[in-house]
């Protein structure tokens, strides 16, 4: 790895030999092998969407020639595929600390959450304030405003994420959170919170959008009552991967979700008039599931059977300070002002870096092979996904910045404009 003509010599060697020595320790090494990533690339856009592997891959094909070609409308039993939602479920579970029977993979962040918000006033009858922290992933609010067209007694509040349990009250039905800023990478203490909140009788619902797979979590443990979560971030599972639910089940048996669609019935079929919920965490389901985005969900997943969360949280770790380091270091950079926080309770598996050409320098970054992304208004948002990143990446990575900061080749034309996605 040849540096380029940015770097103080020594800073350049101090951090080859860091880089290199953490990956040497690296025990998630081997695990790059699993994925699919173009040559000559660094992908530090796992948060958004997490890359292909073999295993997703194969199991795309094979749901599609294998079994659906195949055996046609027998698979729904001869290949489970009635099962998906449980299995992915389960799969999913031991990601999140959760047990088996909580988890059920299905829709999108933004139909869960509706559903679950739902749930949750159904049992708070005596209360109608949901809570959410300001600058909250749009959909998370959206959807709560949704609701409230059709329950006006319902409102809705927004506080400082940074001091959340002193302004709990028991006027507060649900207390709906994003555990990791999507914007900062800001991570709130999820059992701390829960625990306040359960003590004035507040249910909790938690996103886990850039958390699942990226951190350790205990949900069970943390008597979580509500979560929702991304299948197409850090879970790998393709673009519009389903998401999933999880129920503790302390609530199993008082769930009335909104969306009462066939699947979610006590006995599809049966094709009966009226509809009775299934039991427990079925209940969740609403139509016929997504089966071949579940299937390549399904395949993804496997990489993560033999991994351990506290080693995925420790490499984390590692990344991002490594990385906040040498961006501090580097003379070209310290006009990217770091906006995440990086205390290690505070901080999830991301940086992100404030600049008011942000955009532009992301699309320049993009074009040398580093692919992160944008927020608005001015975040270069780097997502850094342990399963495939290593220190080295980190240091490629920051070494082309540096390079574009000092040539200021941002300011090209063909990075200034913006695309529909950003
Ligand atoms: C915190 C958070 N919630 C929800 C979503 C998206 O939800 P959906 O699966 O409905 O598109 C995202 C997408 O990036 C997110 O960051």
């Amino acid at each position: 790895m040849i540096p380029n003509v940015t770097w103080p010599n020594e800073l350049w060697l101090d951090a080859l030999v860091q880089a290199k020595q953490l990956d040497a320790q690296d025990v998630l090494k081997e695990k790059r092998q699993a994925f699919v990533i173009p040559d000559k690339t660094i992908y530090l856009d796992g948060n958004s969407l997490g890359p292909a592997t073999d295993a997703a891959q194969m199991a795309g094909q094979s749901v599609v020639d294998a079994q659906w070609q195949t055996d046609l409308i027998k698979s729904w039993n001869v290949h489970d595929w009635i099962r998906l939602p449980r299995i992915v479920g389960a799969q999913i579970a031991p990601i999140i600390g959760a047990r088996d029977d909580c988890v059920i993979a299905c829709d999108s962040i933004s139909i869960n959450l509706y559903k679950l918000l739902h749930i949750a006033l159904n049992l708070q009858s005596d209360r109608q304030v949901i809570m959410t922290q300001e600058g909250n992933f749009p959909t998370d609010g959206y959807i709560a405003q949704g609701l409230m067209a059709h329950r006006s007694d319902v409102s809705l509040v927004y506080v400082d994420e940074k001091d959340i349990i002193a302004q709990l009250d028991e006027s507060v039905a649900v207390l709906m959170l994003t555990h990791i800023n999507y914007k900062t990478g800001y991570m709130l203490d999820m059992r701390r919170i829960t625990q306040a909140a359960h003590a004035l009788g507040i249910l909790v619902i938690w996103d886990l959008a850039h958390s699942a797979g990226a951190v350790e979590l205990s949900l069970d443990e943390d008597e979580v009552d509500f979560a929702v979560g991304c299948g197409y971030k850090y879970l790998n599972g393709g673009p519009g991967a389903p998401s999933f639910v999880y129920v503790n089940a302390v609530h199993h048996n008082r769930l009335k979700q909104p969306l009462t669609g066939w699947m979610g019935h006590a006995n599809a079929f049966a094709f009966e008039q009226d509809y009775i919920p299934a039991d427990g965490i079925d209940s969740l389901l609403c139509g016929t599931p997504n089966i071949i985005s579940m299937a390549v969900l399904k395949g993804a997943l496997t990489v993560f059977s033999d991994v351990n969360m506290t080693d995925v949280r420790q490499k984390s770790l590692t990344l991002s300070s490594f990385m906040v380091s040498v961006i501090k270091q580097h003379p070209a950079l310290q006009s990217l002002e770091l906006v995440t926080d990086m205390h290690d309770a505070h901080r999830g598996s991301q940086i992100a870096l404030a600049h008011p050409e942000a955009y532009a320098i992301c699309q320049a970054w993009i074009a040398q092979g580093v692919i992160a992304d944008f927020r608005s208004p001015n975040i270069l948002r780097i997502g850094l996904a342990p399963l495939y990143i290593s220190h080295l990446d980190v240091l490629q990575a920051v070494d082309a910045l540096a390079l574009i900061m000092q040539r200021q080749s941002y300011r090209a034309e063909q990075y200034q404009t913006r695309n529909a996605v950003t």
